[in-house]
């Protein structure tokens, strides 16, 4: 499967992507990974080599992804996709063959105005609806949001929340707080990814059924 981590401007994606590849390496079942990198930055594929990861995160950076990368069967396959205000056409080609969509964002102000109404640009909702009309089955990929960088105790996780929900995004329980373990994260080893809120994002996408 392929697992596409989206968002309009910097959102966590690397990060995320990073983290959640190691959490289902460490989980229980032991999911074998492959990460791809669809981002011109190639930030995701450099921490791969600096963090010396044990799965292969290949450059992909190429609005004909959904043709010209070949996905290994049998893997969960994270991509990291750049924003879509910048490269919308790389992350059109990954939407034509992603499984599950994760939308990576702060609960900010900033972030939820740039996802529901950024004044030129396709919103990222609407970039996902669309894809359908190119995928083999002619549905759009199941999409969730990912609230990152929370803070404990805030009312903003819970006030962004409700407002993606009343939006019509579906928004996953686990979020990933703030923290300088995670901020200070790329480019360095990944460990115990699975003991901490990665693991607990695992877990709910696995009783989710988003996983396969
Ligand atoms: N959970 C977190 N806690 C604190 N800082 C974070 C966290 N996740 C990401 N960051 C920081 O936020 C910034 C954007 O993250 P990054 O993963 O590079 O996003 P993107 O790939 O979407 O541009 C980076 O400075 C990163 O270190
Ligand atoms: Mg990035």
């Amino acid at each position: 499967m392929l697992i596409a981590n989206v968002s309009p401007r910097t959102g966590g994606k690397t990060t995320n992507s990073g983290w959640l590849a190691h959490a289902l390496q460490e989980a229980e079942k032991e999911y074998e990974v492959a990460g791809f990198d669809a981002d011109h930055s190639q930030q995701f594929h450099s921490w791969s080599l600096t963090g010396e990861f044990t799965f292969p995160v290949e450059p992909a950076a190429t609005a004909k992804f959904h043709t010209s990368i070949t996905l290994p069967p049998g893997k969960i396959n994270i991509v990291d996709c750049g924003h879509t205000e910048n490269h919308p056409d790389i992350t059109n080609s990954v939407l034509r063959v992603a499984d599950l969509v994760i939308l990576h964002m702060s609960p900010t102000k900033a972030d939820f105005d740039r996802i529901i109404d950024p004044p030129d640009k396709t919103k990222i909702g609407e970039i996902i609806a669309m894809s359908a009309a190119l995928r083999e089955d002619r549905t759009p990929p199941p999409a969730w949001v990912l609230l990152n960088r929370t803070i404990s105790g805030a009312s903003s996780t819970g006030l962004y929340r409700d407002m993606m929900e009343d939006e019509g995004w579906n928004v996953l329980t686990t979020v990933i707080p703030r923290s300088e373990a995670f901020g200070q994260s790329v480019s360095y080893p990944v460990t115990g990814a699975s003991k901490g809120p990665f693991g607990q994002l695992v877990t709910e996408l696995e009783q989710r059924g988003l996983l396969k």
